[in-house]
């Protein structure tokens, strides 16, 4: 499937609409139509049904080293600025982006790539914002067009290595002279010496054209109150998990949850991504499903393997297959410097280069981190310890709010700092790797028995925005009022979706297009005996059940 089929899908019945689209859209903004939002709730309620509502505290799911409870929160987007300072989102949250004066456009540093090429006596380096085949295209045509060839001349190009990120240029491309981008200075901020005289930017004409890379926060501010200056500034939530670790005394203190027990957040976040792309892949405000898991010390790693694999195998039992999907463990060098263990679970979106995954979820050990930084002050690592912050003064450069964050067990009788198993997803990601799995071509007999392409969208019953459609095979001999009866039966239990318009092959082929598991017609028969039939839209069978059973029957079909 090319992803472009999907996105006209999605814009044709009414799942995605670009935000503002009257307007011109804005970039890394997306809203969900009548369809999508649909989708998109399914996708929130079975994560929480699955995770909080339906969990059962009284015995250990398996897997799971004991029993434990789970409860939810909803905290507000806009939080103390200090909450932000302590997580380190404010000192470390951060893009580097280079920009180019030509185009006036702005690119992530290491999601530029390109090639070097020598053509006519000057070597240059051909820079594209896609990586892959796209890249490539992308700077052969570009190569073609400075070096102003002819398709005949493509020859006279020679290419040297493959695609390449600016921000890996290594030995023998060391002609950009990118001295230092991984060491740290004592100020914490790398840097850059790089000289991009030869490289064609990927929106310019011109050499010579990007900027050097510079930082780039990526938190979104706001003013809250009369008054806009330094000290009124506030940051919309770049994740969900601060609210958690914020309220976790709270939680503490207001029920009789004991260790180990998870906090289940569900909300939007914002972040002023550089390049947003690939669809909702990467927005500046999305929703994310977020579990921030305590546990003692001792018993934190059993914790994460179980929540790792508990959370990849939840993917794949809403219908994303194996292949695409995987678990993948950081390697050392890539963990944060809090993290004791991080997996993603990626999926290999129709987007991606073949071979390529994009993270869906993050399961992390953050250990002791987050509690203590909101209870000390910003911590930073030092040797094998955490240690706050201080300034050139020794005072902490970031105060924490000095309340205890411990955890006293009365039952061992010992004080702790809980250790944090955070399991994060994106609830838009997920929605859109439903979307590309679901997406479907086969060939279908149509409203005259001639075999004709179908496309469908075979959707997990709990996903399907719609669960079943009605029809009367033709609207006269009372077929209408038999069909309206059943829509009505139905409609109280799940989302239904009447239909009398056009003929009744068309009427399938428009449910199966949005993943309607069921579509019940009632015909001539029906009039007769009262049965109506039952297709199924992934294996097309149908077959008739009594017009008063349809509710138990779909019932049971949709559980399965
Ligand atoms: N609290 C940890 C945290 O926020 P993250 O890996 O930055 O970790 C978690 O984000 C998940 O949120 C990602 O796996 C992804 O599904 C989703 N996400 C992050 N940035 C996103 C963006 N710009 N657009 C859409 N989803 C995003």
């Amino acid at each position: 499937m090319e992803m472009e089929q999907l996105v006209a899908l999605c814009r044709r019945r009414g799942f995605l609409f670009q935000s503002s689209e009257i307007y011109g859209g804005l970039q890394g903004f997306w809203d969900y139509g009548p369809l999508g939002v649909e989708l998109k709730r399914n996708v929130r309620e079975a994560w929480w049904r699955d995770m909080v509502t339906a969990h059962n505290e009284l015995e250990p799911p398996p897997g799971a080293p004991s029993a434990f409870e789970m409860v939810g929160l909803d905290c507000s987007i806009i939080m103390h600025p200090q909450v932000w300072k302590c997580s380190g989102h404010y000192d470390l949250f951060h893009d580097f982006m280079v920009d180019c004066r030509e185009s006036n456009k702005r690119y992530r540093y290491d999601q530029v790539c390109g090639r070097w090429v020598e053509c006519k006596g000057q070597r240059i380096f051909v820079a594209s914002d896609l990586g892959g085949d796209e890249g490539i295209e992308l700077t052969r045509h570009k190569a073609m067009k400075f070096f102003n060839l002819r398709g005949k001349d493509a020859d006279a190009l020679a290419w040297e290595g493959t695609l390449v990120s600016l921000a890996e240029l290594e030995e023998p491309y060391v002609e950009l002279k990118i001295i230092d981008t991984k060491e740290k200075p004592a100020s914490g901020k790398p840097s850059f010496l790089v000289d991009f005289s030869q490289v064609l930017g990927p929106d310019a004409k011109t050499l010579g054209t990007l900027t050097e890379p510079r930082e780039f926060n990526l938190m979104l501010e706001t003013y809250p109150g009369p008054v806009r200056d330094e000290s009124s500034k506030a940051f919309l939530r770049p994740e969900t998990a601060q609210g958690i670790f914020v309220n976790f005394k709270n939680v503490c203190d207001s029920t009789r949850v004991r260790i180990p027990f998870g906090i289940a957040q569900i909300g939007k976040s914002f972040r002023n991504e550089i390049t947003p792309r690939n669809f909702t892949f990467r927005s500046r405000e999305f929703e994310q499903m977020e579990i921030e898991f305590f546990c003692h010390p001792d018993t934190s790693p059993e914790w994460y393997r179980y929540w790792r694999d508990r959370r990849y195998q939840w993917y794949l039992d809403l219908g994303l297959a194996g292949e695409r999907l995987r678990l993948r463990d950081h390697e050392k060098d890539e963990l944060s410097h809090y993290s004791r263990g991080t997996a993603d679970i990626e999926y290999a979106f129709p987007f991606l280069p073949t071979g390529e995954f994009g993270e869906l979820e993050g399961v992390a050990h953050r250990g002791d981190f987050d509690l203590r930084s909101h209870a000390e002050g910003k911590l930073v690592r030092q040797g094998d310890k955490l240690v706050v912050e201080t300034d050139a003064e020794g005072k902490p450069r970031h105060r924490g709010s000095g309340k205890d964050l411990s955890y006293f067990d009365d039952q061992t009788k010992e004080r702790f700092i809980p250790h944090v198993i955070e399991p994060s997803a994106g609830a838009d990601r997920a929605t859109l790797a439903f979307l590309c799995e679901a997406y479907r071509e086969d060939e279908a007999p149509d409203e005259h028995g001639k075999p004709t392409k179908r496309l469908f969208l075979k959707l997990h019953p709990r996903l399907a925005p719609i669960k079943a459609a009605v029809f009367p095979l033709v609207k006269k001999d009372g077929m209408p009022e038999v069909a309206r009866e059943i829509y009505k039966t139905l409609k109280p239990h799940f989302p239904v979706f009447y239909d009398e318009k056009s003929a009744v092959g068309r009427r399938y082929r428009r449910q199966d297009e949005v993943g309607t598991p069921f579509c019940i017609t009632v015909d001539s028969q029906t009039l007769q005996d009262g049965t109506v039939t039952i297709r199924d839209r992934d294996t097309l069978r149908q077959w008739r059940v009594h017009k008063d059973e349809c509710l138990d029957e779909l019932k049971t079909r949709l559980m399965a």
